[in-house]
């Protein structure tokens, strides 16, 4: 049986800006292209989890607006079930990132339709689900008791619950949903902002898989030796996204019923190879792709 994935997060159009520096608080810079791309964690999340085979949802909204449209025929056009998308009177959300010369981003979000994710929308969108095992999926791109009323809908359905939390949140997030997380994936912002791995796994958290870039990820888990995960050598263009794959890979490793470990390992060879193209979603790798890379 294929693996069943379902997101519960933002969809964004991507105003991107790259090739340059980034300038400093009140400098104008002149930067080498412009592109309109798909993005938004979550659906960014869904398009990697498409590509990668898993039986993949999205729940979340987009707006009534030209972009919404054109956000919710990609993300269809990839194989993601849109029954759970809505659409809401106003506008899409809206990110403006700008990429350097190194490959690393700035962004800047105007959450639009993406604050009408309500637990309402989130409770039925997954009550018409029908599987009877899944990973659900959820960033904080989408308003935090839509993200907390997921991960109640995943424990009563007996299904896991991958935490993004990305953005990092402004303050510590509840505990109840900490402990709800099957796993969590901060990056290093983000784990600062959460108070470390020591204050996650103390809340109850089943495991932190902190990504680190460059430098790799680490797994991290109550009772165990942290393990490091070596990092993947990639031609980076375009970082955006990258932690996307990453959890996304992540998510449908444990729904293909590897072990932990193993899931990381996929993961951060998908989160490399989604390094190389341009835009969130220029370069999301298919299954066989990401056990390629794995062996080369
Ligand atoms: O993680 C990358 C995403 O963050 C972008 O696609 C942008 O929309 C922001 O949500
Ligand atoms: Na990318």
């Amino acid at each position: 049986m294929t693996a069943a994935v379902i997101v519960v997060g933002s969809v964004n159009v991507d105003l991107v800006a790259a090739g340059g520096r980034m300038p400093r608080p009140g400098e104008t810079v002149s930067m080498a292209r412009f592109a309109e791309a798909q993005g938004g964690k979550g659906g960014n999340q869904a398009s990697a989890a498409a590509a990668l085979g898993a039986r993949t949802y999205l729940v979340g909204a987009v707006g009534s607006d030209h972009w919404g449209a054109a956000a919710r025929a990609d993300l269809a056009a990839r194989g993601v079930e849109v029954s759970g998308l809505a659409t809401v009177d106003g506008a899409t959300g809206v990110a403006i990132i700008l990429v350097d010369d190194d490959g690393e981003n700035s962004i800047a979000i105007v959450p639009g339709a993406n604050s009408a994710v309500t637990p309402v929308v989130v409770a039925s969108a997954l009550d018409a689900i029908d599987e009877p095992q899944a990973i659900v999926v959820a960033c904080l791109e989408v308003p935090l008791d839509a993200v907390e009323e997921a991960a109640r809908v995943a424990a009563r359905r007996g299904w896991g619950f991958v935490l993004n939390p990305a953005p990092a949140p402004l303050g510590a997030l509840p505990a109840s949903l900490l402990a709800a997380a099957s796993v969590i994936t901060p990056n290093e912002t983000e784990l600062e902002s959460l108070g470390g791995v020591a204050a996650l796994l103390a809340a109850g958290a089943g495991a932190v898989v902190v990504t680190r870039g460059g430098e790799g990820a680490e797994l991290h888990r109550a009772g165990a030796a942290p393990q490091h995960i070596a990092p993947i050598p990639a031609d980076v263009v375009d970082t955006t996204g990258a932690g996307d794959a990453f959890t996304a890979a992540l998510a449908v490793g444990l729904a293909e019923g590897r072990a932990l470990p193993d899931a990381v390992s996929w993961a951060a060879v998908a989160g490399a190879i989604a390094t190389e193209g341009f835009g969130a979603r220029g370069s999301l790798p298919t299954s066989a792709q990401v056990q390629a890379r794995l062996r080369s």
